[in-house]
């Protein structure tokens, strides 16, 4: 295993995928979906639930001790770097996405579809910074006018920048719902202010969201995070008040959101109901075809603001976000990530005109309005770089083209899962492509008894999770926590193949 995170490794797709079905490789253009066909949700709840009804497959212990043997071996100056900042940085890390079995790797250079470490190693990147990254790491259509930029103006002058308009131009013309949109800091930021404008506008307080969703670590919405029905099971130092009106319900569970809808309405009803549209945690647990058509519906009946938090989604589920794909428009749309190419300040709040008109901001402004802000929100820096980043994104189709990738990562991977006999399930939405091995998201904890009872088994299966992303990672591919796998324009077929290949060796160690 010594020499696969740096390897080249020869393109051979017809050992380790299928061949493409038929009509796949027709030419993409501005028409071709992002995704080019949603997964069978129901035979797919049937397969997940197989997985965590049976015994944990994990890599066996004495290839795992091969695996960690690697990164003793080839990452040591990751390791002092990590061992240094262990002293000045709580856990060694600023960001989730940096945990790394056994310890964090650092980066040094970012280029195309590759991560290469500072000891050298090359990986195959699908982490891609959490999802930003969807031309693939540091393209010159983006980087050449940030610099341009920089040149003659520097990130950030306080005052009104073209590039603000032109950016906000380009997202209302593609997006569905958008017709105004307010940048702001992140994506955390975007939905406290959409659930403040939603609040504000409807003058009523509840949100209800989709259990299991992640919609950034604002107070109101540590709530049912990553595993549904979970309320308030990580919501520590969050006073309870901060919780008080937040509320969530089971995906694919209409009726049980039209009981909480009624009950609601006799206490005051519903501000707005919260949802990623691909299902909760990017499509994790993936909501049945027509669940957003069925939300909005609930939401007209009982007048509540439907929110589509599409940080991810947009715009790998197209340039129209997953609104554009689903043909279900939201009144508000929280964006983030691909909205500035992966440079910083992604947040943005769109929506209809005369709800967005109560964010116009004005010292001493006297209309009722959402107060939101942030001294760096809309900088030229990050304007610059989304307007160029969506332009690249519109030219190339990398929406489609990233979603294609993925189609032939899935299918590659499902040809290997079925060939080696693993419980495993593959499954994508264009560039979003899942590999549930160890199933820990997919425990049923609908109930506090089901919770407690699957507790400890959710640890092992973590633990699970994370060693194979260790063991993908001594493979050369970054991966999102051992388990999901954004594709981008970068990932040409050969990289995919290349990918393949290192995944029917991790799993040949099973
Ligand atoms: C669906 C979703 N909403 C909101 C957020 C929070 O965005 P940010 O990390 O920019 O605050 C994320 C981040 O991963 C996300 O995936």
């Amino acid at each position: 295993m010594s020499e696969l995170a740096t390897a080249p490794r020869p393109s051979v797709a017809t050992t380790a995928s299928p061949p493409p079905p038929a009509g796949a490789e027709s030419p993409i253009g501005p028409d071709t979906p992002a995704i080019s066909a949603w997964p069978d949700t129901e035979q797919l709840y049937r397969r997940l639930a197989d997985l965590v009804a049976q015994p944990m497959r994990p890599i066996r212990p004495d290839a795992m001790s091969k695996v960690l043997r690697w990164f003793d071996a080839h990452c040591q100056g990751s390791k002092q770097l990590a061992e240094r900042a262990c002293a000045v940085i709580p856990g060694g890390v600023q960001h989730n996405l940096s945990f790394n079995h056994p310890f964090p790797l650092a980066m040094s250079r970012a280029d195309g579809p590759y991560l290469t470490d500072v000891d050298g190693n090359r990986y195959i990147d699908f982490l891609q910074a959490g999802g930003p990254t969807l031309l693939g790491s540091n393209p010159a259509a983006v980087r050449e006018p940030v610099k341009a930029l920089l040149d003659h103006c520097g990130p950030v002058t306080g005052l009104l920048h073209e590039y603000e308009v032109k950016l906000a131009e380009l997202v209302c013309r593609h997006m569905p719902g958008v017709e105004m949109i307010r940048l702001l800091g992140s994506g955390t930021e975007a939905v406290m202010g959409a659930v403040r404008l939603a609040r504000t506008v409807t003058r009523r307080q509840r949100v209800i969201k989709i259990g299991g969703a992640y919609h950034g670590w604002s107070d109101q919405l540590v709530y049912g995070m990553r595993l549904p029905k979970t309320g308030r099971m990580e919501a520590t130092g969050i006073p309870r008040g901060a919780t008080a009106h937040t509320q969530e319900c089971l995906p694919n569970d209409p009726e049980a959101l039209r009981r909480l809808l009624r009950w609601n309405r006799l206490r005051g009803g519903t501000a707005a109901v919260i949802l990623e549209p691909l299902g909760p945690e990017s499509g994790t647990r993936p909501v049945h075809r027509n669940f957003n058509a069925q939300v909005r519906a609930l939401c007209d009946e009982f007048g509540a603001l439907l929110i589509f938090d599409e940080v991810v989604t947009g715009f790998r589920a197209g340039m129209g976000g997953a609104q554009g794909y689903f043909g279900v428009t939201p009144d508000l749309t929280v964006l983030g990530k691909c909205l500035t190419g992966g440079y910083p300040m992604a947040g943005a709040i769109g929506g209809r005109r005369e709800l967005m008109m109560s964010l116009v901001g004005g010292i001493g402004s006297t209309t009722r309005r959402a107060f939101v802000g942030g001294t760096l929100s809309a900088n030229p820096l990050t304007c610059v770089a989304g307007y160029h980043a969506l332009l690249e994104t519109e030219r190339t189709h990398a929406p489609a083209v990233a979603g294609r990738a993925g189609d032939r990562l899935r299918r590659g991977l499902d040809e290997i899962i079925q060939r080696r006999g693993l419980p495993y399930v593959a499954y994508n939405m264009g560039s979003v492509v899942h590999l549930q091995t160890s199933g820990v998201l997919l425990l049923d904890t609908s109930s506090l008894w089901k919770l407690i009872k699957v507790k400890a088994e959710a640890q092992r299966r973590k633990h699970m999770m994370e060693e194979m992303g260790a063991a993908y990672t001594a493979h050369g591919i970054v991966s999102v926590a051992g388990s999901r796998f954004y594709t981008s324009l970068a990932d040409t077929d050969a990289v995919i193949d290349d990918a393949l290949h290192r995944f029917d060796d991790v799993f040949a160690l099973v």
